[in-house]
């Protein structure tokens, strides 16, 4: 026996050391050797049908690796709130997997609206965790499209109006998702601002607009190390963004030297010469049906598959552009699954579920409290009455591609009721929305009422006049045409009903209290009869217990607006030039809708601040169960030279009665200036916690790139000598408090 093993063994140190005598170094093994000799090592052991094969996809959401060399395949998912269900190879439907239920994170809106970078690297690291736990190395995520119009479905997947907040507030989740050795995708490079003609809306804007609004938060993720980014299914300068040579080319890879990988939209690609040349690195999702159309296998039929390999064996196009196409997919296979970093990720812990909960109340905007009628006691032992089918009602499934199966969602109902102490919680329907179906094989939740519209309101009115408290938990939700990827909304009014039932409520009933669930801004023509909004947006998991957090006043209001509430639709910068600015006006000879940027840069806060428009809650707006007060600001200076800076120094006073967090907002403007500015753009912040009486000073510096603006003739960065002033304020609507300067 002994012996036998020994002749075993020998025989396997002699299999190894034939291996090893053959290769001696595969370097692109090693971990520890330097990213680029790896790439290169790869690709030179490489063949070009090897090549091809992983520049597009394999399956729904993988593309191939190189097996023969050990390289693994690539596996994406969606992104951006939770990690995705498993689906089938081909088709969109979840496959049915027991172990892919996720713990849904709040949306990327309600992130913005903490105005907290550190809970945004909290929020990537999570769910980066639980991204490469499931084995998943790109993650679809997350979004960063500027918030144009209230009615594009997709904004509730985006970082708001402002792109400097958006661009703090991207950075730290993408380093937090890719410390886990996950890339975090960026989407939708660039100008996807409308669902509606997603795919032939093409986008007329000009580059003062593109450089100040569209592409900062972009620019800034690739700044701090993006792995991998997404192009948008529109089209821009008549080529659709998936390869598009001016934002793909000229601008992410040549200007910002993006050295990652360019990853289609799913059925983005549409051209095989165009994607070659103008910077697409893998496709994906080009058709969706995948074993019954195209050729025997429908992925060689991909734009960047057969169609490629047989231009390069006619030598109608050479190679250089492929091997630029694999050194950034190999790139991305290193810095994840072949990667030392990031461990083995962790799925559904508490500690997950806890940064859940925890983003989510930081994110509610407390918008009115008249009379504080909130927060509520819990040991009140009060009547309260919930109204509206959000409290009952799954945000998880629905709204497209960021869907997710969960292990668990706390409805708003249950978290009143597991908070409400020794109060009585009632609960009435008052409106339902249309039915719908399961979405991608994920069941359909049943609250199918059988009442009709009447009977459902009445029942609310009526149980509203025997309680103490009324709490109506409506909005939008995930259905087409509310919140939802591939439909925009008709308007920016409530729908099902609800602004004459909360009317009729408050007549019956003064003690309102409205959660507004949205990722969009909506009008509340019952404002001045409603005391108390909060705007809850889609909080995942843990909404309930968030949305109790509040009412209950176990956590203070922090949360800040990231974009805009307008009056009315009429107001808002994008409807104000009809529609050629939106939707688009189609062109007579293709079904390409041309869509003009009229508004420029007076995009959100910039237009209403300019032209005078009283928002119903601006920019940056939120209150807290205590108040803060701003004390003089003082500069540092009063002049600067352009390579000079500026700090500015204000105290804030926590004048309340309760610990609580103020942002603080700097806002800056051009007194005067060659072309059109803002009245105000937004620069810094700074989110402060203050106990009872507690002066904190806050400071903020600023440099030449906070007064500049881009200067088309000059295609660069222009401040102009002249006077600036710099404001503190807690919101863009609030005077703050001011201190102007001189640029020399
Ligand atoms: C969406 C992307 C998503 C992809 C894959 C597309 O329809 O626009 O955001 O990542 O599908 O699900």
């Amino acid at each position: 026996m002994i012996l036998r093993n020994l002749i075993l063994a020998a025989g396997c140190l002699a299999a190894v050391s034939a291996v090893t005598a053959k290769e001696p170094s595969r370097v692109y093994l090693d971990p520890e050797a330097p990213l680029e000799q790896r790439v290169e090592d790869a690709l030179s052991r490489m063949t070009t049908e090897e090549k091809i094969a992983v520049i597009h996809a394999q399956s729904k959401f993988s593309s191939r690796g190189v097996p023969r060399l050990g390289i693994p395949d690539v596996w994406t998912s969606d992104g951006p709130h939770g990690v995705r269900p498993e689906v089938f190879w081909d088709d969109w439907n979840q496959a049915g997997f027991t172990n892919d239920s996720c713990v849904a994170f709040p949306a990327l809106t309600a992130l913005a609206a903490t105005w907290d970078p550190a809970l945004s690297l909290l929020y990537g690291n999570v769910i980066g965790e639980e991204a490469r736990y499931r084995g998943k190395d790109i993650l679809l995520g997350p979004g960063v499209n500027i918030y144009r119009t209230p009615l594009n479905g997709r904004n509730f997947e985006y970082m708001g109006e402002d792109p400097y907040l958006a661009s703090v507030m991207v950075v730290p989740y993408i380093n937090g998702v890719q410390q886990n050795g996950v890339a975090a995708c960026l989407k939708h490079y660039a100008l996807n601002n409308n669902e509606i003609n997603r795919h032939t809306s093409n986008v007329h804007v000009s580059d003062r607009a593109l450089r100040e609004i569209y592409l900062p938060a972009f620019k800034a993720a690739v700044d701090s190390g993006l792995w991998t980014i997404m192009g948008a299914y529109n089209l821009y300068q008549d080529e659709h963004l998936c390869h598009n040579k001016r934002t793909l080319n000229d601008i992410l890879k040549g200007e910002w030297g993006f050295d990652g990988a360019v990853v289609s939209d799913w059925g983005g690609c549409h051209d095989t010469p165009q994607a070659i040349a103008n910077g697409l690195d893998m496709e994906f999702g080009s058709w969706t049906n995948g074993l019954t159309s195209g050729l025997a296998n429908a992925y060689d039929n991909y734009y960047l598959a057969q169609p490629y390999l047989k231009l390069i064996k006619e030598g109608k196009v050479g190679t250089a552009e492929l091997d630029d196409k694999v050194r950034r997919v190999l790139r991305t296979i290193f810095r994840t699954a072949m990667s030392p970093v990031g461990g083995y990720g962790s799925f559904l812990s508490p500690e997950h579920y806890e940064a859940a909960r925890r983003i989510g109340s930081d994110a509610i905007v407390l918008l009115q409290n008249n009379g504080s009628l909130l927060p509520l006691d819990s040991a009140a032992g009060k009547k309260i009455l919930v109204v509206g089918e959000n409290a009952i009602k799954m945000m998880t499934v629905g709204g497209g591609s960021s869907q997710l199966k969960v292990q668990r969602e706390v409805s708003p109902l249950d978290g009143i009721r597991a908070a409400a102490g020794n109060n009585a919680v009632a609960y009435a329907r008052g409106y339902k929305s249309e039915v719908r179906g399961d979405q991608d094989g994920l069941p359909a939740q049943d609250i199918s009422d059988p009442r009709s519209d009447k009977e459902l309101a009445d029942e609310a009115v009526a149980m509203a006049r025997d309680v103490d408290v009324v709490i109506f938990v409506g909005g939008l939700n995930k259905n087409p045409h509310n919140d939802c990827e591939d439909s925009d909304r008709p308007d920016i009014t409530l729908p099902y009903g609800q602004d004459s039932l909360i009317a009729e409520i408050a007549k019956v009933n003064p003690n309102i209290v409205m959660v507004n669930i949205s990722g969009n801004a909506v009008a509340m023509p019952w404002i001045k009869e409603v005391p108390a909004v909060m705007q809850a947006w889609y909080l995942g998991s843990e909404a309930g217990n968030s949305i109790a957090d509040i009412i209950f006043g176990k956590v203070n209001p922090s949360g800040r607006l990231p974009f805009t509430f307008p009056v009315r639709l009429a107001d808002t910068p994008a409807a104000a030039f009809g529609e050629k600015a939106y939707p688009g006006i189609k062109r007579e000879d293709s079904d390409i809708y041309d869509i003009d940027y009229t508004e420029g840069v007076l995009v959100g806060y910039r237009w209403y601040g300019t032209k005078k428009i009283k928002p119903l809650f601006p920019f940056g707006y939120g209150l807290s169960y205590t108040t803060f007060e701003y004390g003089p600001m003082t500069a540092s200076a009063k002049e600067m030279d352009a390579d000079g800076e500026i700090t500015f120094t204000i105290p804030v006073t926590n004048t309340g009665s309760r610990e609580g967090a103020e942002t603080v907002q700097f806002y800056v403007s051009d007194q005067k200036a060659s072309v059109e500015r803002p009245a105000k753009e937004l620069k810094g912040f700074e989110k402060i916690v203050l106990a009872p009486g507690e002066t904190k000073t806050v400071t903020f510096t600023v440099r030449k790139p906070d007064l500049s603006f881009y200067d088309e003739a000059k295609a660069a960065w222009v401040a102009e000598p002249g006077r600036f002033t710099v404001t503190a304020a807690p919101s863009a609507g609030a005077k703050g408090r001011s201190a102007t300067f001189t640029l020399k």
